[in-house]
């Protein structure tokens, strides 16, 4: 039986109830899914190595002031996080075509966009995660106009930051998706970032070369996914020495 509740599962966490009222568990899986939780393969060490992206990415953004959920990480593949009311958007950054936006404006993968684009993806499995306009968010009540503007702030200065890490090891940050939840005081409301940040939500492609450094390597079969995180944690100095997953020889201690 399991020691703590199980608060959601989803295709790559699992949330379990904090230890304080207000906190959750974030724990990550080695579970890779594709195109709806179509294509599916467990991978070993994915889990690991996201938590520790998402705890760098996060805590990269509390130093430059921009809320989020993450608190502190409490082992491989665990995260302390703050509770949030997630609101059901997907919103997506984008600073150069790949993907969908490709299928759907018939764009070449790779060009590199006028500005930052921002789209919102409703999240519903079911429906594949449909693009809705700011009209639909708004109409069904999804998020306020006020929301909205924010989280646009939010998601630019994320853009911003992540840019900028990512240039400086010699990597593209083509596009990402990020989630955002509201955190309650009273009456009133502030909007944090939430979910995750990894190699799992962005398109990430080496500067020189153009190889792909994220999912896309599993959804279209280019290679080791396990292999390509870790190239992305070992230029941002986020993995030990020893690698994760290998435990430390044991050492007598005097
Ligand atoms: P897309 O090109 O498939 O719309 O994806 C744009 C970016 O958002 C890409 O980095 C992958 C990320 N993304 C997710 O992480 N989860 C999702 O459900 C979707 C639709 C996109």
């Amino acid at each position: 039986m399991s020691r703590r509740k199980k608060i959601y599962e989803g295709k790559a966490k699992i949330l379990y109830e904090g230890p304080e009222p207000g906190t959750l568990v974030q724990y990550f899986k080695d579970d890779a899914t594709a195109y709806n939780a179509e294509k599916k393969a467990v991978i070993d060490g994915k889990g690991a190595l996201n938590n520790r992206l998402s705890e760098f990415f996060m805590q990269g953004l509390t130093a430059i002031g921009v809320p989020n959920h993450f608190i502190r990480r409490l082992n491989m593949r665990e995260q302390l996080i703050r509770q949030v009311e997630i609101i059901p958007l997907e919103v997506i950054v984008r600073n150069y075509a790949a993907g969908s936006i490709c299928k759907r404006l018939g764009l070449e993968e790779g060009m590199h966009l006028p500005r930052p684009i921002i789209e919102f993806c409703y999240k519903d499995d079911a429906l594949g995660d449909p693009l809705v306009s700011e009209e639909h968010i708004i109409a069904f009540g999804w998020a306020s106009q006020q929301d909205l503007d924010d989280m646009v702030a939010l998601a630019l200065r994320v853009n911003d930051f992540l840019s900028g890490v990512m240039l400086a090891v010699g990597i593209r940050l083509v596009d990402f998706k990020i989630e955002i939840g509201r955190i309650w005081d009273g009456d009133f409301h502030r909007l944090i970032v939430a979910d995750e940040i990894s190699p799992d939500s962005c398109r990430l492609w080496d500067l020189e070369t153009g190889r792909k450094l994220d999912k896309d390597v599993f959804r279209r079969d280019l290679g080791d996914l396990a292999d390509a995180y870790t190239e992305v944690a070992r230029r941002l100095g986020v993995l030990p020495k020893n690698g994760l997953g290998e435990s430390p020889k044991p050492r007598l201690v005097n």
